[in-house]
């Protein structure tokens, strides 16, 4: 009985610092809409902005959020603050657009580089026609072209080993693909 009380207890504790910190940010509580979890993190999207809250475990995504926040980066969602609330990481960004063609196309490149025996990681070097075979499929030579964006830019922001997989993608509001869930697998081995 003890513990459940003191669980209670440290559980509306938690909300409360969570209202009160969102308030100091002029997020009203009420605005969050749930989106998402997934292995670290659970996803909100707040209000009609444009934006998500992100509130995560991973340290490195935190991280890595930290580094870019304010940054307009190309193949990257842009992150509007990171900050870290009791034990939890809070990272506020832009809202992509998880259009259902991303998994289809996704799926495709993939398929296309497994027939070869290569990874997302050789796409830098790979000429797409002449190695994987795309040729006159428009949608497709430029998924493979964003998607070897997004890898290049990651590497180049020193992120080890990227997490680049059809849930994490979509389109900002030019019709860009970018990735907003942004971490370093290498941390988590
Ligand atoms: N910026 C965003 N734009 C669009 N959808 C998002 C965004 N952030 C999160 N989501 C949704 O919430 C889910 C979980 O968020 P995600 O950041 O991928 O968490 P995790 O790190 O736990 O995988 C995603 O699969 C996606 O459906
Ligand atoms: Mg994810």
């Amino acid at each position: 009985m003890k513990n459940i009380i003191s669980e209670m207890f440290s559980f509306i504790k938690e909300e409360q610092t969570k209202d009160s910190y969102l308030r100091s940010l002029g997020i009203d509580g009420d605005d969050l809409h749930y989106m998402g979890s997934g292995e670290f993190g659970t996803a909100y999207t707040i209000g009609e902005t444009g934006k998500v809250l992100k509130i995560t475990s991973s340290k490195s995504e935190y991280d890595i959020a930290k580094s870019i926040v304010g940054e307009d980066i190309p193949s990257v969602a842009k992150i509007y603050h990171a900050d870290i609330v009791n034990d939890d990481y809070y990272i506020i960004v832009e809202l992509l657009d998880q259009d259902s063609e991303i998994e289809n196309l996704f799926s495709q490149l993939m398929g296309a580089l497994d027939d070869i025996g290569y990874s997302i990681a050789d796409l830098p070097g790979t000429d797409l026609e002449d190695d994987l075979k795309i040729t006159s499929d428009d949608e497709l030579t430029k998924f493979a072209e964003e998607i070897t964006d997004i890898y290049s830019t990651l590497i180049r922001m020193g992120v080890q080993a990227p997490d680049i997989s059809a849930e994490n993608l979509g389109y900002d509001n030019k019709g860009n693909l970018k990735i907003f869930d942004v971490d370093d697998i290498a941390m988590h081995r």
